[in-house]
């Protein structure tokens, strides 16, 4: 048969396209946006005024390699700038490393209910996700292992996990990493560590240090507030960092990210405030809503899934909440049909949603 359109390579029309987090709710004037898992505190002034600063300079282009961002989060983390990449968020360079080492039949592994750009990411390339059990909501190393096969070349963890919240243990993290082949690329996805309190936790700095298969991703669209700018960066061995400086597009970072990055990332008292911010709330909510006889999977990050039931199902209770401006995640993508998936939000935010949350239950 003649093929007579342009057809994308294949597994990319079996993507299902990833759907973001609503931010309206229809006919409610005043909205408490808690689906995407955004900070309530904003971002620091400091990277505001950074960023209204670089708008006196749209004509140019910005650095490429984004050295002084590099080098500010450096020095925050003790980390070798030239071991480090920035892209736009961290979605850019999950999806640039599955380019760089995935291909045609080889396969990825990600979790039951691990982030959706995995999938996305390994569709894209021609290569083939798999989803390996989760136990308690939780990845589970052992069940990872047992998806790993010759045609493995990457591990996409989420550590913490989003929409779970879950986490592993630094040491089950290592045991994970020692029992994979060395040509298999373990990418730890700590978009969330910096709300982790944890004392067995650690985001995998240590792991990429001391090992050479090792990728930590990291975001500034949560406790650093700058969802919209669309950066992250990725701290690797040289080689990996050698292979994504390749495929990268050469100003993949613009200039406003990087000046309101490098700003953020200095501002240790916001990011102070917003932490403790979030410790609070998330005991908090997690305590509520558990009283109204709701299970909530206990969360190390800035979001918490509430479980429902079939009487008071996810959906009813997100349109009872959504009617009332309050605007959740239904996370039926992420084959958590009787979930519903919340941001640690505002003080007003959050009791609004445990006050709708007991109405609800009792109607
Ligand atoms: C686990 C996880 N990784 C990565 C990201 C993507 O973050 P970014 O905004 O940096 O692309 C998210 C965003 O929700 C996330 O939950």
């Amino acid at each position: 048969m003649t093929v007579t359109r342009p057809q994308p390579r294949p597994g990319v029309l079996h993507i299902a396209p990833y759907i973001p987090g609503k931010s309206t709710a229809p006919g409610v004037d005043k909205v408490h946006k808690l689906s995407s898992n955004e900070t309530p505190l904003g971002a620091s002034p400091n990277a505001v005024a950074a960023y209204r600063a670089a708008g006196d300079h749209l004509q140019d282009y910005p650095d490429g390699s984004a050295s002084e961002l590099r080098e500010a989060i450096g020095e925050a983390f003790g980390l070798d700038p030239d071991r480090i990449v920035c892209g736009a968020g961290s979605d850019d360079l999950l999806n640039l490393l599955a380019r760089a080492y995935l291909a045609d039949g080889d396969e990825a592994i990600h979790t039951t209910h691990g982030f959706l750009v995995y999938p996305i990411a390994t569709l894209g390339t021609g290569a083939k996700p798999i989803a390996a059990p989760e136990t308690n909501f939780t990845a589970d190393v052992d069940a990872i292992l047992k998806c790993a096969t010759p045609k493995t070349r990457i591990v996409f963890l989420a550590n913490p996990n989003n929409p779970t919240g879950t986490y592993v243990p630094f040491d089950e993290v290592k045991r994970l990493q020692r029992a994979l082949p060395g040509n298999v690329l373990l990418v730890l996805d700590a978009a969330y560590a910096e709300y982790v309190r944890r004392n067995d936790y650690e985001s995998g700095i240590e792991l990429v240090a001391t090992t050479d298969n090792v990728v930590m991703t990291r975001t500034f669209s949560k406790i650093y507030g700058l969802a919209s700018l669309r950066l992250g960066w990725m701290y690797g061995p040289a080689p990996v960092v050698d292979a994504i400086n390749r495929i990268r597009g050469p100003f993949n970072v613009n200039g406003p990210a990087i000046a309101a990055g490098t700003a953020a990332i200095r501002d240790s008292a916001h990011i102070e405030r917003a932490r403790e911010h979030n410790t609070k709330w998330l005991a908090w909510l997690t305590e509520e809503i558990g009283k109204l006889g709701l299970d909530v999977t206990p969360s190390a990050t800035n979001f918490v899934l509430i479980h429902f039931s079939d009487e008071k199902t996810a959906e009813a209770a997100n349109a009872f909440l959504m009617k009332r401006g309050l605007v959740l995640r239904h996370v039926g993508a992420y084959k958590l049909p009787h979930a519903l998936r919340m941001s640690v939000g505002t003080e007003e935010a959050n009791r609004l949603v445990v006050k709708a949350l007991e109405e609800f239950l009792g109607q």
